[in-house]
């Protein structure tokens, strides 16, 4: 009776209420049983939990990285190069020599990843306000003044240093390059294959200046959304990423980083991507926000 109940839950209050009636009819002598009872079921269902774990582990999915953990370092795993850097010009201190991914959440902070996501969302309310003309400059300022906006030169040098000093770079010759882009993605349906993000990609494939890809998340997976995960696909496993306000995720742009985000499933999903290029021909200036 008691065994049931714990396993399937329903009412677990009841379950107490009436094991205590129990004991009250019955005597102490119920008490051991049902403690027992109750720590064989546990330890059953842990197991069950334990090994549901450990085969999801082994033959789906590995979490590279959880939401509720504060990666205060940056957390880096080498992969082998893919040939894609062979189709392109080569550029000493730059171009990657090691490939890998890596990701930190200790380089943009939260409170300036909501301030962002604050300041992205207030701007794009002001831009569907009517357009008289002369006021845009106070728009401007208004704007400014009550939502203080990030320093955007500021968050992409010091994501472009620690892509530096994690690929072992010079960061002087990495170059912010196009689309560095913000992206809002829900669960309504895409309107053009480029909105598709689910679907599975090289960036170097996709944009042929792309040396570095960086991904700055502004909202919280579990928490803000649900779905939305970022993976990695290297065949025999697909390792995830969590999104978490703050958190910066980065890669070197080739096949041994093919990834692909999952549908999100509830709420919205707020990032940033920021990617480098070691072309100064494809370098782009520091966007501004007005
Ligand atoms: C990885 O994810 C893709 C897409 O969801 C799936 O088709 C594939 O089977 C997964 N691979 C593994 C090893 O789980
Ligand atoms: C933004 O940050 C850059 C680099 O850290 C700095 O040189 C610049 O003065 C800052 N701009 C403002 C408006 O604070
Ligand atoms: C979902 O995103 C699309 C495109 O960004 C937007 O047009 C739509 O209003 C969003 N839907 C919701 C419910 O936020």
């Amino acid at each position: 009776y008691c065994h049931r109940h714990t396993i399937h839950g329903g009412s677990p209050r009841r379950t107490v209420s009436s094991a205590s009636k129990h004991q009250q009819k019955k005597g102490s002598g119920w008490k051991k049983p049902i403690v027992g009872t109750v720590a064989v079921s546990l330890f059953i269902i842990a197991g069950g939990l334990g090994w549901l774990y450990v085969s999801q582990d082994e033959f789906v999915t590995e979490v590279f990285v959880r939401q509720d953990e504060f990666l205060d370092g940056t957390k880096f795993v080498q992969v082998p190069c893919s040939e894609d850097y062979e189709n392109f010009k080569r550029f000493k201190g730059c171009t990657p020599q090691r490939c890998g991914r890596a990701v930190t959440d200790a380089v943009i902070s939260r409170e300036e990843a909501g301030r962002m996501l604050r300041y992205l969302f207030v701007s794009f309310v002001s831009q569907l306000m009517p357009k008289s003309h002369g006021d845009s400059e106070l728009k401007g300022n208004l704007l400014f003044f009550f939502f203080c906006p990030p320093n955007l030169s500021s968050l992409r040098q010091r994501i472009q240093e620690e892509i530096a000093r994690t690929f072992g770079l010079d960061a002087s010759r990495l170059f912010l390059t196009k689309p560095t882009f913000f992206s809002r993605m829900n669960n309504t349906d895409a309107k053009t294959i480029h909105d598709e993000y689910w679907h599975p990609h090289v960036d170097k494939v996709t944009y042929g200046s792309f040396d570095y890809t960086s991904l700055l998340y502004l909202s919280d997976y579990g928490v803000d959304f649900g779905g939305g995960r970022f993976v990695f696909m290297d065949g025999s496993h697909n390792r995830t990423m969590e999104p978490r306000a703050g958190r910066v995720s980065f890669f070197s742009s080739g096949s041994e980083n093919l990834h692909r985000v999952e549908k999100v499933s509830w709420g919205t999903r707020f990032a940033i991507t920021v990617s480098f290029t070691c072309d100064p021909t494809h370098a782009i200036s520091d966007p501004t926000l007005t």
